[in-house]
């Protein structure tokens, strides 16, 4: 499974972004250590806190699913700068995993980050 190849299961998850108080469509594919893609979009509610962004959809569809470990998840709006996962998001990924890759594109052109950079010190309940 090649990145571009997963922006563009992202970008077709986007096509099912219910969107319609921001006008901002996301789509999300999250790619399974086993192969399997997940994918999600945005969706938005009247009573607008109830929103879900399109990574913790994806996320919850694998989870739901049994899936518990994840290699990459690629992101994408409708704009020409990247979109990186919102913090809500990015401590739900962290959950499953903090080496994930997060794929994003900047006019059209890939750019990888670590979800641990993005999020130093994430939430564990690990005690000492
Ligand atoms: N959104 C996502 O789906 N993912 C993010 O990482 C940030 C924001 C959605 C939530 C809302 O529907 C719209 O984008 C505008 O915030």
């Amino acid at each position: 499974m090649t990145d571009r190849e997963l922006v563009d299961n992202a970008k077709k998850a986007r096509d099912n972004s219910y969107s319609p108080y921001s006008e901002y469509p996301v789509g999300a594919a999250l790619l399974t250590k086993g192969g399997k893609i997940y994918t999600g979009c945005n969706v938005e509610n009247s009573s607008f806190s109830l929103t879900c962004c399109a990574e913790r959809v994806a996320l919850f569809k694998a989870v739901s699913e049994g899936e518990r470990k994840f290699t990459k998840i690629a992101v994408v709006s409708s704009e020409k700068k990247p979109i990186l996962p919102c913090g809500t998001c990015r401590q739900a990924l962290y959950e499953f995993a903090p080496n994930l890759n997060i794929i994003v594109l900047h006019d059209n052109e890939i750019k990888t980050f670590l979800l641990k950079e993005l999020l130093p010190e994430g939430f564990t309940l690990e005690r000492q």
